[in-house]
């Protein structure tokens, strides 16, 4: 085998608390994530050529190690001590760049796990997760993906019950977000509302899908610049205006997210939504 693609699936935070920093420059975070079905393809290709190769379709994307994909590639190969000469990585992208969703470490842990299996390297779910901590704080997640509690820096993981059944908006409006900066505004401020992590993950062992959503908060949603928190919440009023049990904000953002207990209202929400902001997907949970 020679080439292989892989989804590698966008990420949702349910619940993003910070618990303080570490004398590492991190964070230590408690968060829960769930993977959606918004999915980049990662295509892995073994030329026989030289040196490590990326093409993406979208043209801003660095393609050298500063790329979490190529970054990825060369941790992968520096553990196993693959010789991967010759690697293209092609990434057909869809979900959002820069969007709290994790699209660059998911794309990332599909390069780990796509590697592990063409080229027969063996290492299991949790070495391949373990590997990704030496490329993003997300990335030990996006390997394992569902429904995880993430602690630490992100990579103590513990799975959780699955989220149930449901559809899912995700809108991202157009203002960029720089994630150090957002964790550097919160060290300076005081966190005033924390979610209920405990309260969600029992909401989730019940199978409560109202009680999940109600439950869903992101501590970020306060360290936002006023005119940009405006917005998050102009998109939270319509989707709660349009059925959804809850919104939220996923990561550092700007992305938001409703949970809806049908497709057809997610639909309608999304379809009102889209005609602002372009970049509006219906979801699952997978
Ligand atoms: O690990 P990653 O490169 O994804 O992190 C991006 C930035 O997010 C870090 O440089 C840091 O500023 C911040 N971060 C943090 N604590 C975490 C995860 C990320 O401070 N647990």
């Amino acid at each position: 085998m020679t080439q292989l693609t892989l989804p590698a699936y966008a990420k949702l935070n349910l619940t993003l608390d910070v618990l303080g920093k570490r004398p590492d420059g991190f964070h230590d975070l408690k968060m829960v994530m769930q993977s959606v079905s918004l999915h980049d393809d990662v295509t892995l290709t073994l030329t026989g050529g030289t040196g490590i190769a990326l093409a993406a379709d979208w043209g801003f994307l660095p393609t050298d190690g500063r790329n979490i994909a190529v970054k990825a590639a060369e941790v992968f190969a520096r553990a196993t001590g693959t010789d991967l000469n010759g690697l293209v990585i092609r990434l057909d992208k869809h979900i959002p760049v820069c969007a709290g969703t994790a699209g660059g470490s998911s794309d990332g842990a599909a390069v780990l796990r796509g590697l592990n299996e063409l080229c027969g390297a063996g290492l299991s779910p949790e070495e391949l997760a373990k590997l990704g901590e030496q490329v993003g704080s997300d990335v030990p997640y996006c390997v394992l993906g569902g429904t995880m509690l993430a602690q630490g820096r992100g990579e103590v993981l513990t799975r959780l019950a699955p989220m149930p059944a449901c559809a899912i908006v995700m809108c991202k409006p157009g203002f960029p977000v720089s994630t150090p900066e957002l964790y550097n505004r919160l060290d300076t401020m005081k966190i005033r509302c924390r979610p209920n992590t405990d309260g969600l993950i029992a909401a989730l062992e019940a199978g409560d899908l109202a009680a999940v959503a109600r439950q869903m908060y992101n501590v970020f949603e306060d360290a936002l610049p006023v005119h940009r928190a405006n917005v998050i919440q102009e998109i939270r009023n319509t989707l709660i205006q349009r059925g959804a049990l809850g919104a939220c904000l996923s990561g550092t953002g700007p992305t938001v997210f409703g949970v809806f207990q049908t497709q057809a209202e997610a639909q309608a929400a999304a379809k009102e939504l889209r005609e602002t902001y372009q970049e509006t997907f219906v979801v699952q949970p997978v």
